[in-house]
């Protein structure tokens, strides 16, 4: 099942906020309806965002067809929705690049780029399996955190796509996922869908994770990125860092899987990507608020990035 598709002229979405306790299909029709969904959360993480901002463009030609300072007011707001992952952006601009040959150009590219995001996700699920079991041995244990399935990347997912091929192998012995404050991704979408593919699973409080693998619990971490710094810096859910911490103290290896779509070789490091800082509204009425959403994992404590083509052994000097 793709959870972001173009079908019948509108793009077709499950929406993120209500999950687990409602299914429910949304169609949109128009670019703000796209944004809307968009900065809701109704589509997110990283993978599906490119989708989206390909599909949002397709919406954008045929509305303003006729009309090429709308047209590029559409590309920019669709780009700038969201501000961290990289994916978003270029889904966006890639298509926004057939639009000189016309609408249905312009779906093509962005049925393309959905297509290669389902592609990077087999491809990442083999690789990264592989990868596991040469770290871990034949069952490991895992810790995810955030959410990296299906929902976050049309159909598998990436790190939550692993987690998946180690089951279907026979080779995984159990999973954590972390809930994930303050919106509850893991908890809420990556507890659903392991539910979905019957993988067994329990949920731990996001500060739970470092205490977990002090006492052994989990062989290793394992989670996506929203983008990809040409150090090997990686930017993702905010309490990634804690658990990169955790798993160093712990020495366990931290696994980042992300399609090269997120690697971002024109961003040097994390210190020059715009962590989006989201209302306080989604904490607390009780004190102001910080609620930066996405966080910096320095490169220094990843132990491997793997992508649809590669697996880069940071922890043996090799380079993005
Ligand atoms: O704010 P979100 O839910 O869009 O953040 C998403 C994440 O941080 C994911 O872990 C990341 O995009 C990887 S998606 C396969």
């Amino acid at each position: 099942m793709r959870t972001i598709d173009w079908v019948d002229g509108a793009v077709e979405i499950i929406d993120q906020t209500v999950l687990p306790g409602e299914l429910r299909i949304l169609r949109l029709h128009t670019v703000d309806e796209l944004i809307a969904a968009i900065q809701s959360l109704a589509v997110r993480g990283a993978p599906a965002l490119g989708v989206a901002g390909a599909f949002g463009v397709a919406l954008a030609a045929r509305v303003h067809a006729d009309d090429p300072e709308e047209l590029a007011d559409a590309v920019r707001r669709i780009e700038n929705a969201r501000p961290t992952a990289v994916n978003l952006a270029r889904g966006a601009r890639r298509a926004a690049e057939s639009l000189p040959h016309g609408a249905q150009a312009v779906l093509a590219e962005a049925c393309r780029v959905r297509d290669e995001e389902i592609a990077a996700s087999e491809a990442m699920a083999a690789l990264g399996a592989d990868l596991m079991v040469e770290l871990c041995g034949e069952r490991p244990r895992l810790l995810t955190h955030c959410n990296t399935g299906g929902l976050a990347a049309v159909t598998v997912g990436t790190a939550l796509g692993v987690v998946h091929e180690l089951h279907k192998r026979g080779h995984l012995a159990g999973v954590v996922a972390s809930e994930t404050r303050p919106l509850l991704q893991g908890a809420r979408l990556t507890s659903w869908e392991l539910s979905q593919w019957g993988i067994e699973h329990r949920v731990a409080v996001d500060s739970a994770g470092p205490f977990l693998m002090a006492r052994g619990e989990v062989d290793a971490v394992i989670l996506g990125a929203d983008r990809i710094c040409a150090n090997g810096d990686v930017i993702n859910k905010i309490g990634s860092y804690a658990h990169a911490l955790g798993a160093r103290r712990a020495d366990l290896p931290f696994v980042v899987v992300a399609p090269e779509s997120t690697v971002d070789l024109d961003t040097a490091s994390g210190d020059a990507v715009p962590i989006e800082d989201r209302g306080a509204a989604e904490i607390t009425a009780w004190a102001p608020a910080a609620n930066p959403a996405f966080d910096v994992t320095p490169h220094d404590l990843v132990t491997a990035i793997v992508t649809d083509r590669r697996v880069i052994r940071l922890d043996r000097g090799e380079k993005i």
